[in-house]
């Protein structure tokens, strides 16, 4: 499932987060790459282990945390460390798969799903899509300032080159207490069946407490916490 979700819908917020990115020094995207992946990433990311740039990544993770769509749809348990991206004339980021596990120790995550915020306007540049391939199907994407894209991290993808201009986003990784996509998929589905019933029925409705009753089932069958 790929699922766009508008994260940060506060034009002031965003902002904000441009100015502390504008702060931030850049290194060379390769250093953080697979060796498969280092021979194909052609962009910049911002260093995100002073101070500023963990404040950043704690904003960026509360934001990601709070957000209900994002919880009903991945069922986190964990989020990576994120990375902030930069990519300008002539970067992109050809074909890769994302790594299987990402981070060390403690801190180290399953990559169940990928995700890319996108924090520059599409005008503000040319190219630079997310360009996801299913089996025979590709999916292109080139998100408004603030949305976020989530699709599984098993998949090939690639970032079309820029052209003109430079493309801003912040990328990241979740391992997800339901590690099956289809599984997390039905959860995802009656998540939103479940809201929907809560706008037309009282609470203590014997098809609410049914509904109530199966996802919580689904949750302790498939859940890892
Ligand atoms: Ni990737």
């Amino acid at each position: 499932m790929i699922l766009a979700v508008h994260a940060i819908p506060e034009a002031d917020r965003l902002a904000a987060i441009h100015d502390r990115i504008a702060l931030l020094a850049w290194r060379d995207g390769r250093e953080t790459a697979g060796s498969v992946a280092r021979a194909v990433k052609r962009n910049e990311q911002a260093a995100m282990d002073g101070a500023a740039g963990r404040s950043l990544q704690d904003e960026i993770a509360q934001i990601l945390w709070k957000n209900p769509v994002i919880r009903a749809a991945a069922q986190p348990r964990r989020f990576s460390h994120l990375l902030v991206s930069r990519t300008g004339e002539g970067g992109g980021y050809g074909a890769h798969v994302d790594n299987a596990l990402m981070g060390k120790g403690e801190r180290r995550v399953r990559t169940d799903l990928s995700f890319t915020l996108f924090l520059t306007p599409p005008e503000d540049y040319d190219g630079g899509e997310l360009v996801i391939h299913a089996a025979g199907i590709t999916q292109s994407v080139k998100g408004e300032a603030g949305h976020l894209v989530l699709y599984p991290s098993g998949s090939i993808h690639e970032v079309r080159p820029v052209t003109r201009g430079q493309r801003i986003v912040c990328v990241g990784w979740i391992e997800s207490m339901i590690a099956d996509g289809a599984q997390r998929e039905m959860l995802f589905d009656l998540e939103n069946l479940r809201a929907s019933l809560r706008a037309q029925l009282p609470g203590q409705s014997a098809e609410l407490l049914t509904l109530d009753k199966t996802i919580a089932n689904l949750l302790r069958m498939w859940a890892r916490a």
